[in-house]
């Protein structure tokens, strides 16, 4: 198929995951991908796995994310689609706290279904620093406009283009004990429908995909909670990274032409309004 021939696209995060899958899917209906990862060998190893190039900055640093669109510039010439996908959990550095918190979650539920009391609190919020608070709207917030800012000057001048912002149903429906994260994925979505706005005169679509549960090292810490995850979707199981990433494609694709501001969100039915 060759859904994408002739694009070229940047997929931030993904040397990994989400984004990889993105990238492979993009690959494969024709468009030049070029991976951004935070490791310049990572995204290397990533980019020839899928036959594309790199580009390694963090995007939550403006002058690195600027410098890396002037190379996108200055070798392609061009940029067709955005995805902005590079994201954190907030605590993937930190195994302890991890484990804390999916402990909190387990015993927490296992007190709701024998009845209660509720004596297990989340309380990830009282304990959160500001550090943690500014890390997650720093990658997640500040990086889809950094990237996005410096994408429309390329695509401005070219008059189309496309820019896809990786939300989550957390920015619709809330998460216990991630408050940062679903504030950092409710303001992607409104940046998405402001921006949809503000640049379909430039004959430019924004739209986002507001994945649920999907399988990858994001959500690995979750371990045995995952089997409550699944019993409480609809379609009984987490989404694999291929179920967002043919959400991309068409989004990215022209058979979305008249598509902008919207969210698709693949969740298997765990979340049916966005
Ligand atoms: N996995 C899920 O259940 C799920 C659900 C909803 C939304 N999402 C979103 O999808 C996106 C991808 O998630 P995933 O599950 O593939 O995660 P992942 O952890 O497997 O991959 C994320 C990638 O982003 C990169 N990254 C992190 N910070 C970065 C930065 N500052 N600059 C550049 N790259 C950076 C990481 O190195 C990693 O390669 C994220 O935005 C996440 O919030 C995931």
């Amino acid at each position: 198929m060759a859904r994408l021939e002739g694009k070229t696209a940047l997929i931030t995060g993904a040397a990994r995951g989400i984004g990889l899958a993105i990238g492979r899917r993009f690959r494969e209906e024709g468009a030049e991908v070029i991976v951004n990862d935070l490791d310049p060998e990572v995204a290397a190893k990533a980019a020839a796995e899928i036959g594309g190039t790199s580009l390694a900055a963090d995007v939550s640093d403006s002058a690195a994310v600027t410098a890396m669109f002037d190379e996108v510039a200055s070798r392609h010439g061009r940029l067709d689609v955005l995805v902005n996908n590079a994201g954190i959990n907030g605590v993937e550095n930190d195994p302890e706290r991890a484990a804390d918190f999916r402990n909190r979650m387990l015993a927490q539920a296992t007190e709701a279904m024998s009845g209660g009391p509720i004596t297990t609190h989340i309380d990830s919020t009282v304990d959160a620093t500001d550090e943690d608070w500014h890390r997650m709207l720093g990658v997640h917030l500040d990086g889809t406009f950094f990237c996005s800012r410096e994408a429309l000057k390329i695509m401005n001048p070219q008059g189309s283009g496309c820019i896809l912002n990786m939300g989550s149903i957390m920015g619709t429906a809330g998460g216990a004990g991630a408050a940062a994260y679903c504030a950092a994925k409710a303001g992607i979505l409104g940046f998405t429908r402001s921006l949809a706005r503000e640049v379909v005169s430039r004959n430019i679509r924004v739209n986002a995909i507001a994945p649920g549960w999907i399988d990858t090292d994001f959500t690995s810490f979750l371990d045995e909670t995952k089997m409550m995850i699944a019993a409480q979707t609809p379609m009984g199981r987490l989404g694999d990274v291929d179920d967002i990433a043919w959400a991309a494609v068409y989004l990215a694709s022209d058979e979305t032409k008249f598509m902008t501001g919207q969210v698709l969100s693949p969740n298997g039915g765990w979340h049916m309004s966005q």
